[in-house]
């Protein structure tokens, strides 16, 4: 990881190596506590975070559904983040707001745990290799079933629900491979460790329905938004595992993956083995909106309003 200079740590800017927690901290022991990967990216007006809104809403959302408080309203973390990508600096940058359990009560009854909030930025290339976005990734199918609402909340970003995802990445790495998709408990394709995923049949763009355990995506309401937008019919339902193999088309969409084509899933080549036109044309369109360069979709760019290093 490339270090930046300064963490905001419940309402302060703290150097990067004294950005530290205590051993007993409750979340470190339990998985309590709830997280966002957001983007910021370079544009024509400055730095600019991609719906940032929309990320911190999941993120109270997030904490709401673990019964967490936050001791900091949306706008208040929009603007620390601001602070926080102008005094590093950053041009671009990934941006990690975490509200974890503190120290301070251990045992399965957080309630009495303090809520610590903090938000890191670093530089961080492309998640799967800009390989993976030029040429696409090979998955293999999990092992390992997605979380189900029966256990956990498939439509929370808590940390403790990524054990899930870890174990399907390890097993996919181990296995020669650059991710993993995971079906969930009816044996329905449901989406990646940590990308949602979309299936070219006929022309027409499927993914799974919000029923089949997924995280409800800022990246895959922006495609759909965006294929809609160009005129491509968008159809949200139950896909069956061998539809991945027999499809012309599929790409992953994350914060951290941004848009990348899936060449090969389980061996079977998918379409032509190289990125597909459909996939190519999203592409292209999201990673103009990412850097501002779309009139209709400007106001998904949230413009760092101060972008000089203080006291540089
Ligand atoms: C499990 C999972 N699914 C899907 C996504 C994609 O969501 P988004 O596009 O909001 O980053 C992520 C990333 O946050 C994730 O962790």
């Amino acid at each position: 990881m490339i270090e930046s200079e300064l963490i905001w740590h419940n309402g302060e800017l703290v150097a990067w190596e004294d950005a530290k927690i205590h051993v007993l901290t409750h979340g470190l022991h339990y998985g309590t506590a709830v997280f966002e990967g957001i983007r910021c990216y370079e544009t024509d007006a400055g730095p600019a975070v991609f719906r940032h809104t929309e990320h911190l809403d999941r993120f109270e959302r997030s904490a709401k559904l673990y019964y967490m408080d936050l001791p900091y309203s949306t706008e208040q973390l929009r603007e620390a983040t601001h602070e926080l990508i102008a005094r590093n600096g950053h041009s671009s940058c990934y941006i990690r707001p975490i509200a974890y359990r503190g120290y301070g009560q251990m045992g399965l009854n957080p309630l009495e745990a303090p809520i610590d909030v903090s938000i890191a930025t670093w530089p961080w290339g492309a998640y799967l290799g800009e390989a993976g976005i030029r040429d696409g990734v090979r998955a293999k199918i999990s092992s390992w079933e997605r979380i189900s609402s029966r256990s956990l909340i498939p439509q929370a970003k808590a940390s403790g629900q990524y054990l899930n995802s870890v174990l399907a990445k390890i097993e996919s790495v181990k296995a020669g491979y650059e991710e993993a998709i995971l079906l969930d408990e009816h044996g329905h394709v449901c989406e990646g460790t940590g990308e949602n995923i979309f299936v070219v049949l006929g022309g027409v763009i499927h993914t799974p329905p919000q029923t089949a355990s997924i995280l409800d995506g800022i990246t895959r309401r922006s495609v759909i938004q965006i294929a809609r937008d160009l005129g491509h019919e968008v159809v949200q339902r139950d896909i069956a595992r061998a539809e991945l193999s027999l499809a012309d088309e599929v790409f992953l969409t994350g914060t951290a993956a941004e848009l990348v084509p899936v060449r090969e899933i389980d061996d079977h080549a998918i379409g032509s083995g190289r990125p597909g036109e459909i996939t190519r044309a999203l592409q292209a369109v999201f990673q103009d909106a990412l850097h501002g360069r779309v009139e209709r979709y400007r106001e998904w760019n949230d413009v760092v309003a101060v972008t000089e290093r203080a006291g540089a």
